[in-house]
This record gives structure tokens, C-alpha cells and sequence, in this order.
């Protein structure tokens, strides 16, 4: 591959091309980028894993597994924050890739994108539809099985009645409802989640707020319960092993750095936006865990469907069960926004430099925003979303993204060397011991993933063979630079 270094993109002309383009709107202030920032981040990660992560595997110390997670998150945001600021361009870590690393890297992590943006847009919007079902059965309202869940996700007592799933049309409905939002334009798609953001962040600090109240210290100890004797159950294995899982959590902060070229002033707003939200989902996240395993134990949350739920029940607020499902609803739906948002930014990038078909740089005259790549990807992700396994590639997200963020990392280390004396608006602390100890803390997780699954490697391994032929057949014959250097 290191002949392939040939083909760099040049930082300069990068950075100038971003300047005078005129395809996206620049309108993203420092607020709206840490709004989009935690619209992403905060989701099904916290709502849904917090519980399960504790009882399957840390126990009440499944807030020091939001610590780890926090820290590998930590040093890769600092690295996406160098490269956001110096190259503020929508492809983020695929462009950051092609600059350093070049063009065969580039594709491979743009392609591995898909699996955080586009597979992590599919999943939330299938928890999305869960929680849509639990809201209305508040009110009496009963979705039919077959219109409200895949095959796939047809539970044992109900395909026992042979009552089964067909099509998960409320997650249909969601991608369709957000991408029409997106192509309408990147301020609306803005304040609607800042509206969003709103609510969750207002939620979740109530639920902190008042469940301090209730917790019961007893709920602590054993604060790490004893390994099982089997990796992951328990233990610090288990610790580690629930700091891989809650990762998903923060998943997202990435993605403000694919709106760079929609941001006023990307060189001082990116790293505010990229490690702003991370910083407040961090608080937020290890005191939101702590109130909930202070308040239930951790076994309360075996084989809970909506862990959340029990937590609130110890409390015996009764109210506030709805306004968490109310408030989780509209969560979801600006992570949605937000992946949404990352995976039309990079196809629009990689389709400027000739590696997909222009339409996903086709740019609508009045909205300024990506349009046909906005309805390509919602009947993709939507079919996706409405009919497949999605139990099966949830994982994927973390393993796509954690893969993307070693590259990062390691592209940060290596610009330094090669053009010490480039200017960077933000610099990246502590070089080399950051980037080294986000290729580490990232790796580690990824390893932790697909130790426990082999399948997720396998998955990973198939998915970047696809593009690899994908780019082969095609992309390498319509590179803009090839064609430049040839
Ligand atoms: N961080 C996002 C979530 O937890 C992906 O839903």
C-alpha cells in the first residue's frame, strides 16, 4: 500500500477548496455545534445499555466503564479537534485519512463511516420504535405486531401465539420524517435539535436530581462484584468488558466535525463543538449511572427491557416514566439527525473527489443541502431499519466507529512528523503520549468487542471487502487525483 502515499490530498489546497466552496450554507455557531454535538451523543447508549451493561457485567461499577469509555473517547476527540480546526471539511476522519494516510486508507475509512453512521441511524431508529410502542401503551394504544416490528425481532410469546413481525413501520417513518428535515436545510435541521437537546439534557439532569434523593448506599457494595470466571462477567474483565458496550454512548461528538464546512468559523468552533458536547455527556453519563445503581441494584436490571423504567419504579414517581419515554423519543430522534447528517457530509465529500457517482454531491439550488443523498439514505436506512437483523450489526457501530478513531489518532501522530510547522489552529496536548494513548485506549475496546463476538471482526473484515471491491471496480478509475497525477 505505501505506494498509495502518492495519492495525498494536498492540506493547502484543501483548506483553500473549503474556504470559497459555496455548496453547504455556513450558518453553525459554537452553541449550535455542542448541540449537535450532544443531539448525537446522548441516545439509546444511556437509556438502554446503562442498565444492561450493569447487570450482565460491571455492576455499580458501570460508572467507572463510562470513565474508560469517556477517557479513549477523550484523547480521539482531541485528535478530531486538530484535524476539524486545520482541514474543516465535511469528510472528516475519510478526509483527515486522504491527507495523511492516503487515498486506499481514505476509502476504507469512509467506507467503514457506513457502519457508524448509516447501521447507527438503523439501530437508534429501531429502539426509536420501541420506545414509541411503550409511549402509546400508556395511553392504551397497541401497535399490530406485524406492522411494528421485523421478522426479526418478533419475541418468543408472541411468535408462539404465531403472531409475527413484517415491517417496522414507525422506524420507517422516523428516517423519512428526519432526512425531509435535513434536505429542507441545515438551520432548520439545527434548531429542531437544539429544541431536542433541550428536553434530553433537561430530562436527564431531573433524573439525576431527584433520584440522588433515593439512592441507598447498600446499592454500592460490592462496587465491582466478583468475577464469575469468565472474561467479561463481572470483575475488572467486566469493567472493561461494559466500557466496550457503553462506548455506543458517546458515540456522535465525531460527527460534529462532519459540518465543519457548514460551521462560521470552523478553525476556533470545531474543537468547542467536538469537545464541548463530549465533556458535558461525561458528567451527565457517570452521574446518571451512579444515580441508577444507587437507586436500584444492579440485579434489578437483569433482563430488563426498559432498564430505565425499574430505576424510576424504586422511585415510585410515577410521572416521570412517561416524560423519560417522552423525552427519549425525541432523543433518539436527533441522534438519528445527527448520523444522519454525518453520512450524507462524507458521500458528499468522497463524491467531490470522484470516488462515488456525483449525485451524492448534488447539491439541491435553494436548500444548499445534499438532497438525493438525503433520499438515498433514507430508503436505505429505513429498508434497513424496517426489515433486518438489526439485533445482529448493533455492534457494528462501535466497531466501525472505534476502527475509525485508531485511524484518526494515528493520522494526528503522523501529520506532526511530516509537517511539524503546518499551522493548527488547535493542537492536540501532549503529542505523542495523546494520539498514542487513543490508538491504545481506542484498540483496546475494539479488541474487547470482538473477543467477546468473533463475528464482529468477521463482519468488519466482510463490510471493508465490499468497499475494497467497490473501490477497485470503480472509485479508482474515477479519482479526481489519480486522474490530476496520472
Ligand atoms: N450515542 C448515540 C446513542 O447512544 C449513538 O444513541
Amino acid at each position: 500500500m505505501a505506494f498509495e502515499l502518492k495519492y495525498r490530498k494536498d492540506i493547502s489546497q484543501l483548506q483553500s477548496d473549503a474556504a470559497h466552496s459555496t455548496d453547504l450554507k455556513r450558518t453553525l455557531g459554537p452553541m449550535n455545534l455542542i448541540n449537535l454535538g450532544i443531539g448525537a451523543i446522548i441516545g439509546a447508549g444511556l437509556f438502554s445499555l446503562t442498565g444492561i451493561a450493569a447487570a450482565e457485567h460491571a455492576g455499580p461499577a458501570v460508572s467507572l466503564s463510562f470513565v474508560l469509555a469517556a477517557l479513549g473517547c477523550a484523547f480521539a476527540g482531541l485528535c478530531y479537534a486538530e484535524f476539524a480546526a486545520m482541514i474543516p471539511v465535511a469528510g472528516s476522519a475519510y478526509t483527515y485519512a486522504y491527507a495523511t494516510l492516503g487515498e486506499t486508507l481514505a476509502w476504507v475509512i469512509g467506507w467503514d463511516l457506513v457502519l457508524e453512521y448509516a447501521v447507527g441511524a438503523s439501530t437508534v431508529a429501531v429502539s426509536w420504535s420501541a420506545y414509541l410502542a411503550k409511549f402509546l401503551a400508556y395511553f392504551n394504544v397497541h401497535l399490530p405486531t406485524a406492522l411494528s416490528m421485523s421478522y426479526w425481532q418478533t419475541p418468543p410469546e408472541l411468535a408462539a401465539q404465531g403472531s409475527y413481525g413484517i415491517i417496522n413501520l414507525p422506524a420507517v417513518f422516523i428516517v423519512f420524517a428526519v432526512s425531509l428535515l435535513l434536505i429542507r436545510g441545515i438551520q432548520e435541521s439545527a434548531r429542531a435539535n437544539a429544541i431536542v437537546v433541550f428536553l434530553k439534557v433537561a430530562v436527564v439532569i431531573i433524573f439525576i436530581g431527584l433520584g440522588f434523593a433515593y439512592i441507598n448506599a447498600d446499592n454500592y457494595t460490592p462496587f465491582i462484584p466478583e468475577n464469575t470466571g469468565s472474561f467479561g462477567h463481572f470483575g475488572w474483565s467486566g469493567v472493561i468488558k461494559a466500557a466496550g458496550m457503553v462506548f455506543f454512548a458517546f458515540i456522535g461528538f465525531d460527527a460534529v466535525s462532519t459540518a465543519a464546512q457548514e460551521a462560521k468559523n470552523p478553525q476556533k468552533d470545531m474543537p468547542i463543538g467536538i469537545l464541548g458536547s463530549l465533556v458535558i455527556c461525561t458528567i451527565l453519563y457517570v452521574l446518571f449511572s451512579t444515580v441508577m445503581t444507587g437507586v436500584a441494584n444492579y440485579t434489578d436490571f437483569k433482563g430488563a427491557a426498559a432498564p430505565v423504567a425499574v430505576a424510576i419504579e424504586k422511585m415510585g414517581i410515577t410521572w416521570l416514566g412517561p416524560a423519560i419515554n417522552l423525552a427519549i423519543i425525541a432523543g433518539y430522534s436527533s441522534v438519528i439527525l445527527v448520523m444522519l447528517l454525518g453520512q450524507s457530509r462524507v458521500f458528499f465529500t468522497m463524491s467531490k473527489d470522484g470516488l462515488l457517482p456525483k449525485l451524492f454531491s448534488d447539491s439541491h439550488p435553494k436548500f444548499k443541502t445534499p438532497w438525493k443523498s438525503n433520499i438515498l439514505f433514507a430508503f436505505v436506512v429505513s429498508l434497513f431499519a424496517g426489515f433486518a437483523p438489526i439485533a445482529l450489526v448493533g455492534e457494528m457501530t462501535s466497531v466501525g466507529t472505534l476502527f475509525a478513531f485508531v485511524v484518526v489518532c494515528a493520522a494526528v501522530l503522523m501529520l506532526r512528523y511530516k509537517e511539524p510547522n503546518r499551522e493548527r489552529p488547535f493542537k492536540t496536548p501532549l503529542v505523542p503520549l495523546v494520539p498514542i494513548l487513543g490508538i491504545l485506549s481506542c484498540g483496546a475496546l475494539l479488541v474487547s468487542l470482538c473477543v467477546s463476538d468473533w463475528m464482529h471482526a468477521a463482519r468488519l473484515f466482510v463490510w471493508l471487502g465490499i468497499g475494497q471491491v467497490i473501490y477497485v471496480m470503480y472509485s479508482k478509475k474515477h479519482s479526481k487525483i489519480r486522474a490530476a497525477k496520472a
